[in-house]
């Protein structure tokens, strides 16, 4: 037991968890979330949208084998721009986890993807922090939507010195063709408001044939489309991403970076050595 444990039994406090389990396959759950989940004396926390509907976060671990532990409780992170909604809700969500570990049980918050990565986590562990600032926190890192779309796509997110963008694609098409100057490859989340308008700049750049969109990554219900045209006028899922490859792109000159060494340079550092 770490000294940090010790002093938090003895306070009688428990310790919040970000438990990330991937996007989709419980294949991807790490051992290390997996110990986690499988103690009996821990809460079960997940988000859910809507008190209404299911937690896909849940859902992963549920479809691992797992079951649900007597103790558990959905926290409502609604889908809403309105900030003061928002804040309203990370505020009651971190009020129950205060509660919860005020009991002295561990709290594990289950997280789609990482936790660490546009993760309503990262809100829940601010506002518990400024409620309570010496609450001890640990996040369990996990594989992103991208890393396991790249795998699924078999497209590489980077190779050599290439430049990634992972850009939440809410800040609009001028943006997003901003940075076709600087990136060769761009992960596009949260697609699903704009996605004709990506649709028609990639056909306008070009780039279509070197799109994939991939929707649900790793769930029984995953769906990828290499013909990213076909999704013109179509609904998509609010867990959907696009990579974007930008074989086209300018490069400038490199001043530093994994080129290869020149022979003179080599014999230059051998004479050094
Ligand atoms: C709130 S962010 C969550 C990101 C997640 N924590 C991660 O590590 O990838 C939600 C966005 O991530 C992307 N996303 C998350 N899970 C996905 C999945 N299983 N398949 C495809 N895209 C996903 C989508 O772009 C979605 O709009």
């Amino acid at each position: 037991m770490t000294e940090l444990h010790a002093a938090q039994l003895e306070r009688g406090r428990g310790r919040l968890f970000g438990v990330s389990l991937g996007p989709g396959d419980p294949g991807l759950i790490t051992r290390r979330a997996w110990a986690l989940l499988e103690r009996t004396d821990a809460v079960w926390t997940y988000p859910v949208r809507s008190l209404r509907k299911e937690s896909y976060a849940l859902d992963i671990v549920l479809r691992s084998g797992m079951t649900l532990p007597a103790q558990h409780q959905p926290l409502l992170f609604p889908m809403t721009h309105d900030v003061e909604k928002l804040a309203r809700h990370w505020l009651k969500a971190a009020e129950t986890v205060k509660a919860l570990l005020a009991t002295g049980q561990d709290v594990l918050f289950l997280v789609e993807g990482d936790a660490s990565t546009y993760a309503s986590f990262c809100y829940l562990a601010r506002v518990l922090r400024e409620l309570e600032p010496d609450a001890q926190i640990d996040i369990v890192p996990g594989v992103t939507s991208f890393n396991a779309a790249c795998a699924q796509l078999q497209m590489p997110l980077s190779e050599q010195d290439d430049t990634i963008a992972i850009v939440p694609a809410a800040y609009g098409i001028a943006a997003v063709e901003k940075m076709l100057d600087d990136f060769d490859t761009l992960v596009l989340m949260k697609v699903k408001p704009l996605l004709d308008d990506l649709i028609a700049l990639l056909e306008r750049r070009g780039l279509l044939a070197h799109s994939r969109f991939i929707e649900k990554a790793g769930s029984p219900v995953e769906r990828i489309v290499h013909n990213v045209a076909e999704l013109k006028g179509t609904k998509v899922n609010y867990l959907s991403l696009l990579l974007v490859k930008n074989p086209n792109r300018e490069r400038g000159e490199m001043l530093r970076g994994c080129r290869k060494k020149t022979s003179t340079e080599i014999e230059e550092e051998e004479l050094q050595e």
